[in-house]
């Protein structure tokens, strides 16, 4: 049985990492890794496959940046040719980016099975185009994998069929605890001069963010109250890095003076430096997550999550992208005002085998 399995932008890499290393305890399944090439630069894509120990991708469509409609069409018009040459059995996509509903929508037409990974999580707001990516592709799928209670709501309010539905937990959360303590012994803390649970980390490349540069500002200005309090490290995303250069921008930043912007940081680095963050505040999917398992408190700078359980079983805070919210929610923080005692369920390590189990007996 041949499973085409995606991948395509970062989030990715640490969700098909599992599913790889589990496809050989059914020895009729024959994985096939697929790159899309949507991230390419060493520090978005290789390093994740060294450090996870991803396997060589088996192709690579090399499709590179453009406009939604630019990247999403040439990872199709690739994939289809892939599709029809090697045809696959399966085609697992995971997440929401551009690459998991390009591959769907092809896998779908050509009448070939497709498994969503993370399936039915819902932020509600359409402006997101993640949010166009999990309908569509939930919609064009056969076998839906889900990481948290909400998803199985939004797709029972959706209509999909519950034999195709599966609650297996958290295959992000697969790839974190394995690495874990090897993540531990990175030295980025003594590379960036911060000391264990005295610094902030900060990740920032939602364009409803970074491409507007009155919210950005908002958003450096509560970015002062940290400043002054503790040093702040902050892996720009290659997008985050194309904003920085307009000066209204640049002046506020050179105005934190404790905050450093440095290059992204490998997965393993960036769990270390996640791990001892006395406060991580980001708009990313997946750290909202991470965060909660590694019970470290975490401020969501959005005005919604796709990701809820991780604000009512972790240690998530959406304060959404108001100066005073955002003082606020860091203020609360400090107040120890945060729980991080409990873990939302089957986010234990074992998502992928669940996976992986389910396909194996699809036939
Ligand atoms: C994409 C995903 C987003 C995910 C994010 C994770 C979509 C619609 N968006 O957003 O859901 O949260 O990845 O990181 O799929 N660039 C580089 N080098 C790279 C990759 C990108 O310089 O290796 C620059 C390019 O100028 C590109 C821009 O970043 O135009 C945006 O890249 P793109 O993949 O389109 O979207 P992301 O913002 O990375
Ligand atoms: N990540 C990383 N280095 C960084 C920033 C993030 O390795 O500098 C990892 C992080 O641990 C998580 C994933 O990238 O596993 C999240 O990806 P991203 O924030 O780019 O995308 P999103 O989850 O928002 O789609």
């Amino acid at each position: 049985m041949k499973i085409l399995n995606i991948v395509g932008a970062r989030p990715n890499f640490m969700k098909v990492a599992p599913l790889m290393r589990s496809y050989p305890r059914h020895p009729h399944l024959k994985p096939v890794l697929v790159h899309t090439g949507q991230h390419y630069d060493p520090k978005m894509s290789q390093l994740f496959f060294d450090e996870l120990g991803l396997p060589r991708p088996d192709h690579n469509l090399e499709v590179g940046s453009g406009t939604h409609a630019d990247q999403t069409a040439r990872i199709m018009m690739s994939f289809e040719k892939l599709c029809l040459a090697e045809r696959p059995d399966w085609v697992v996509v995971v997440g929401d980016v551009n690459s998991t509903i390009a591959c769907a929508l092809v896998a779908s037409k050509l009448g070939i099975r497709v498994a969503h990974v993370e399936a039915g999580l819902r932020s509600g707001d359409r402006s997101m185009p993640e949010e166009i990516n999990r309908i569509l592709t939930d919609a064009l799928s056969d076998l839906l994998f889900v990481s948290e209670s909400s998803g199985l709501v939004h797709l029972g309010r959706e209509g999909v069929d519950p034999a195709k539905i599966h609650f297996v937990g958290n295959v992000m959360i697969d790839s974190l605890l394995a690495h874990r303590d090897r993540a531990e012994q990175s030295d980025v803390l003594e590379r960036h001069g911060v000391e264990s649970r005295r610094y902030a980390l900060l990740t920032l490349h939602r364009p409803s963010n970074v491409d507007h540069p009155e919210t950005l500002l908002g958003i450096l200005e509560a970015l002062r109250v940290v400043d002054a309090d503790m040093p702040i490290l902050f892996p720009a995303h290659p997008r985050t890095v194309q904003r920085l250069g307009e000066p209204r921008l640049k002046a506020a930043f050179d105005a934190l003076r404790r905050l450093q912007t440095i290059a992204p940081l490998g997965y393993l680095e960036f769990v270390k430096a996640t791990a001892h963050a006395a406060v991580v505040l980001t708009d990313s999917g997946g750290v909202q997550e991470e965060t909660s398992v590694l019970r470290v408190p975490c401020l969501t700078l959005r005005e919604n999550t796709e990701r809820p359980v991780t604000c009512t079983m972790g240690s998530n805070r959406l304060v959404g992208i108001e100066t005073a919210a955002i003082i606020a929610g860091y203020q609360a923080v400090r107040r120890g005002e945060v729980d991080l005692d409990r873990v939302p369920p089957l986010w234990d390590g074992r998502a992928a085998d669940r996976v992986v189990d389910v396909l194996a007996s699809a036939g």
